[in-house]
C-alpha cells in the first residue's frame, strides 16, 4: 500500500501556535521534557521523533524526571509486564504532580491505542493530562497546545491512520547507531499479537526517502543503520532491492534490520544479505514455536520444515551466517510435548541468540479466546528449562568463532574494568580490553573464548 509522503507536515500553523503558547506559559525560560520509551526499537524510534517535535516546540530534554515540566511515557502493548510497569510508573508520578501542579504528564504509544487502557487512565489517573495512541502523532502539536492553553485533559485514540510524515527531526540517543523506520504497521494478525490492532495496516516509506535519510546519516558519521519495520519483508517496494540500493551508498557503515517474518524470508532476501557487504550477515527470524500445529494456531503461515530450509540455504551460502529468534512458551493449548518440539528445534538450528517469552494474553486478539489450561507458573518452569538448554547450545555454538578475527562496532564500556563491548558483523556480543576512545568505531577482534552469551577477545590489526 502506498502512502503519500508529506514534507514537514507538522511544521505548520500548529507548531507556531504551540511555540507561542510555550513561551507565554514559561515566560521565556526554557521548559524541560523527560521522555521514556518502553518496548521495541520501533517504539524507541517513535520516541526519538517525538523528542524532535518536543524540542521544536521550545522544550529542552532532560534525563531527570524530577526537573521536568513535561513527562512523556511512550508505551508498549506487546506483553502484560510492560503494561503493568506503565501503570506502576503512573502511580508514582502522582507525587511529582502534587509537588508541581503545572507538570504535564503525557502517555502515548501502543498501549493507549487500546480503548480499555485509555479509559482506565481517564478514570484512575487524573494527574495524566494528555493521552494519544500511535495513530495521532501527527496531531501532537495541536494536542499539546490544547493542554497548555485550556488546561483541560486531552484524549486522542482515534482509529484513523495518519499519513507518514517525512523530514521529521529525530533526536537520536546515539551518535553512531541509528534506527530508520522503513514501514509502519502489520497485516499479519498472528493470533497472539496485539500489534496489528495498535499500529494499524502496513504503510511503506518511499525508497528515495529512505536512501536520502541513510545518506544523511552516513555523512553525519553514523556507523550502523538499523532498518525497522514489523515485517520488513513486506516492504511495499521490494526489501531486497532496498538493501541493494542502500549498499551502494558510499562510506564505511553497516546495515541491519528487524524483524523478518519466516513466511516471507526468501532465498532472494538471503542472497541480497550475502551479496551486500554492508548488510550484516545476520537474520533475526522469529520462529515462535517448533511445532506445526501450534504454528498453525498462531496463524504464522509457515512450517518448521520451511523454516529449516531457509536456515540451511543461508548457511550453505555463508558458513558464518548467524540467526537469532523469538520464542513464545505456553501458547494456549500447548502441551509439554509440543513445547519439547520447540526445544528440539532450538537444538537443531543452533541460534546465536534466543529471546523467549511466556505467552501473554492480549485482550482483543484471537488467541485470547482459546482455552488455556497450563498455569503461568508451569509455563515459567518450561521457560527456565528452555533457557538452561539454550545457554549450553549457545556456548558450544559460539565456539566456532574462537581463533577467528571478527569486525566489531565498539559500543560501550564492558562489565569488567578496562573492557569494551560491541557487536560483530554477525551480531554477536564481543568483549575485549581497550581504550574508551574506541567507542563508536570499528575494530578487528581476535576471539579467544566463547561464553554462553558473548565472545571474549583482543584487538588485532
Ligand atoms: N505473548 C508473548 N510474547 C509475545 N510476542 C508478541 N506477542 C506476544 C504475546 N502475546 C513476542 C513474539 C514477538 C516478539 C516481538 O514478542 O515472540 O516476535
Ligand atoms: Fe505481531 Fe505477527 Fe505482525 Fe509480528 S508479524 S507484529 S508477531 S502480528
Amino acid at each position: 500500500m502506498e502512502f503519500k509522503s508529506i514534507s514537514c507536515a507538522f511544521d505548520s500553523l500548529d507548531l507556531k501556535m504551540l511555540k507561542d503558547a510555550v513561551k507565554t506559559k514559561y515566560k521565556d525560560a526554557t521548559p524541560l521534557c523527560y521522555l521514556h520509551s518502553y518496548g521495541c526499537q520501533q517504539n524507541v524510534s517513535d520516541g526519538e521523533k517525538l523528542k524532535g517535535m518536543i524540542v521544536k516546540s521550545g522544550f529542552s530534554l532532560t534525563e531527570n524526571e524530577a526537573l521536568a515540566d513535561l513527562i512523556v511515557i511512550n508505551t508498549c502493548a506487546v506483553r502484560e509486564n510492560a503494561h503493568e510497569r506503565v501503570f506502576g510508573r503512573l502511580g508514582e508520578l502522582k507525587h511529582l504532580k502534587e509537588k508541581n501542579k503545572d507538570l504535564i504528564i503525557c502517555v502515548c504509544g501502543c498501549m493507549v491505542q487500546q480503548k480499555h487502557v485509555a479509559d482506565r487512565i481517564k478514570n484512575t489517573y487524573p494527574h495524566v493530562s494528555l493521552v494519544f495512541g500511535t495513530f495521532a502523532y501527527g496531531d501532537f502539536y495541536k494536542m499539546l497546545y490544547e493542554v497548555i492553553v485550556s488546561g483541560k485533559r486531552v484524549f486522542n485514540i482515534e482509529e484513523k491512520q495518519g499519513e507518514i510524515a517525512e523530514d521529521v527531526l529525530q533526536v537520536r540517543s546515539s551518535s553512531f547507531k541509528a534506527y530508520v523506520s522503513i514501514m509502519y504497521g502489520c497485516n499479519n494478525f498472528c493470533t497472539y499479537c496485539i500489534v496489528p490492532y495498535v499500529r494499524g495496516r502496513e504503510r511503506s516509506r518511499s525508497v528515495d526517502a529512505i536512501v536520502d535519510e541513510v545518506k544523511g546519516l552516513v555523512k553525519d558519521g553514523y556507523k550502523e543503520i538499523t532498518l525497522l519495520g514489523q515485517n520488513v519483508n513486506s516492504y511495499a517496494y521490494g526489501f531486497s532491492e532496498l538493501l541493494r540500493r542502500l549498499n551502494d551508498i558510499e562510506g564505511d557503515f553497516w546495515i541491519r534490520f528487524m524483524s523478518s517474518h519466516p513466511k516471507d524470508a526468501t532465498s532472494n532476501l538471503i542472497d541480497a544479505i550475502i551479496d551486500c557487504d554492508k548488510v550484516c550477515s545476520h537474520l533475526h527470524l522469529p520462529v515462535q514455536s517448533g511445532n506445526n500445529d501450534i504454528l498453525k494456531k498462531m496463524n504464522r503461515r509457515y512450517t518448521v520444515e520451511k523454516y529449516l530450509e531457509t536456515v540451511e540455504y543461508a548457511r550453505r551460502r555463508c558458513g558464518d551466517f548467524s540467526f537469532s529468534t523469538d520464542i513464545i512458551v505456553g501458547f494456549p493449548g500447548e502441551s509439554y510435548e509440543q513445547f519439547c518440539d520447540t526445544k528440539a528445534l532450538l537444538e537443531k538450528v543452533k541460534f546465536d541468540n534466543v529471546y523467549s517469552f511466556v505467552y501473554s494474553k492480549r485482550e482483543g486478539t484471537k488467541a485470547a479466546e482459546l482455552e488455556d489450561k497450563v498455569s503461568v507458573k508451569q509455563k515459567g518452569l518450561w521457560l527456565r528449562e528452555l533457557l538452561l538448554m539454550q545457554r549450553e547450545v549457545t556456548e558450544k555454538w559460539l565456539g566456532r568463532f574462537v581463533g577467528k578475527k571478527l569486525r566489531v562496532l565498539t559500543e560501550d564500556t564492558g562489565k569488567q574494568d578496562g573492557f569494551l563491548i560491541g557487536h560483530s558483523y554477525e551480531n554477536i556480543v564481543v568483549e575485549f580490553p581497550g581504550d574508551e576512545k574506541l567507542i563508536g568505531s570499528f575494530v578487528y577482534v581476535k576471539i579467544t573464548k566463547a561464553m554462553n552469551w558473548a565472545l571474549l577477545g583482543e584487538i588485532s590489526r
